[in-house]
C-alpha cells in the first residue's frame, strides 16, 4: 500500500530543547484523517501479536474512522490482533448523541470485522465512575500483564481549544494523578458531563501518539502549546511526552496557521 505522495508538509519543534514533537501540516481534515489511516495500517503491519490502540473521541476522528471502515485500508488491517480501547469517554450511556463509543461504533466499529471481546468499551452510564475506571484499568492490564505501565501500541488523541486531550481538562485534579491509568473526570468543555479518561501516567508510555488537529479555533492554542512556554496545566496537551515513544501532530493548515517555521 503506497501512501499517498504528498503527505504533508514536515516540521519539527524544538520545545525548550528537551522535548522533540514532529508536526505534519496538510492542507485539511482530508488530509490529516489519511495520513493517520496510512499510520494506524502502517503500525499495525509492523506490530507483532496484539495491536493495541487508544481511540479519540470528538469530532475530529470520525473521518479517520470512516476511512478505517473503506475497503482500501479495512481490509489491508488484521483485525483479530487488533485491540480498541477509549482515551476517553463521557459520563452518558452508549447509545447517547454524546457517547465517544456510539461515534466510533457508527463510523468504524460497525463497519470492521474486528471481534466483538476486541472492543474495549468504557461504560459511561456507570452509577459509579470511579468503580468503572478501575475496571476499565484492570482490563487494561489484563492485555500487558508483564509491565508496571501498559504501553500502547497507538494513542489517537484531539485537542480541545482550551488545550485540553482525552478528557485531561485545565486545572482539573485529574492533571495530577500519578498513580492509577484510568479516572474519573470533571467535566470541562461541551458536553458539561463527567467523565472517564486515561491519565498522564497511561497516554506518556505509548509507543506512538497521534494528535490529529483541524480548524482555525484551534490555531492559537497550537501555537501555544508547540512553541510557548511549559504551562501543562493552563495546556495539558503539552503534558503528553511520552517516555519512551513518540508524538505526531497532524495538523492542517487552519490549525497550524500561527505556528512559526523553525
Ligand atoms: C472528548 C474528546 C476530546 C476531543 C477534543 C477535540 O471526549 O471530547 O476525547 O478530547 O478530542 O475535545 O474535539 P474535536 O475533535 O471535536 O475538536
Amino acid at each position: 500500500m503506497e501512501s499517498p505522495a504528498h503527505c504533508g508538509h514536515y516540521f519539527r519543534y524544538f520545545w525548550q530543547n528537551r522535548m522533540q514533537f514532529q508536526a505534519v501540516i496538510f492542507q485539511d481534515k482530508k488530509g490529516i484523517s489519511e495520513s493517520a489511516a496510512y499510520r494506524f495500517v502502517a503500525l499495525s503491519h509492523q506490530t507483532k501479536g496484539r495491536f493495541c490502540v487508544a481511540l479519540a473521541g470528538g469530532s475530529t476522528p470520525i473521518l479517520l474512522y470512516s476511512l478505517l471502515a473503506q475497503p482500501l485500508f479495512r481490509d489491508s488491517i488484521e483485525w483479530e490482533r487488533v485491540h480498541l480501547f477509549f482515551g476517553d469517554e463521557r459520563a452518558v450511556p452508549p447509545d447517547s448523541p454524546d457517547s465517544n463509543y456510539r461515534m466510533a461504533h457508527e463510523s468504524l466499529l460497525a463497519h470492521i470485522p474486528l471481534p466483538p471481546e476486541n472492543i474495549h468499551r468504557l461504560r459511561g452510564e456507570s452509577e459509579d465512575l470511579d468503580a468503572e475506571a478501575f475496571r476499565y484499568e484492570a482490563e487494561i492490564r489484563a492485555l500487558f500483564p508483564d509491565t508496571a505501565v501498559p504501553a500502547f501500541d497507538l494513542v489517537l488523541l484531539g485537542m480541545g481549544a482550551d488545550g485540553h486531550c482525552a478528557s485531561l481538562f485545565p486545572h482539573k485534579a485529574s492533571l495530577g494523578e500519578q498513580n492509577r491509568l484510568v479516572v474519573p473526570a470533571e467535566p470541562g468543555l461541551k458536553p458539561f458531563v463527567p467523565r472517564l479518561t486515561f491519565t498522564y501516567p497511561l497516554l506518556n508510555h505509548a509507543k506512538q501518539t497521534l494528535f490529529l488537529v483541524s480548524g482555525a479555533d484551534k490555531a492559537e492554542t497550537l501555537q501555544q502549546v508547540l512553541q510557548g512556554e511549559p504551562r501543562y496545566l493552563d495546556l495539558p496537551s503539552q503534558g503528553v511526552q511520552p517516555v519512551a515513544g513518540n508524538v505526531t501532530w497532524l495538523v492542517d493548515r487552519e490549525a497550524a496557521a500561527r505556528l512559526g517555521k523553525e
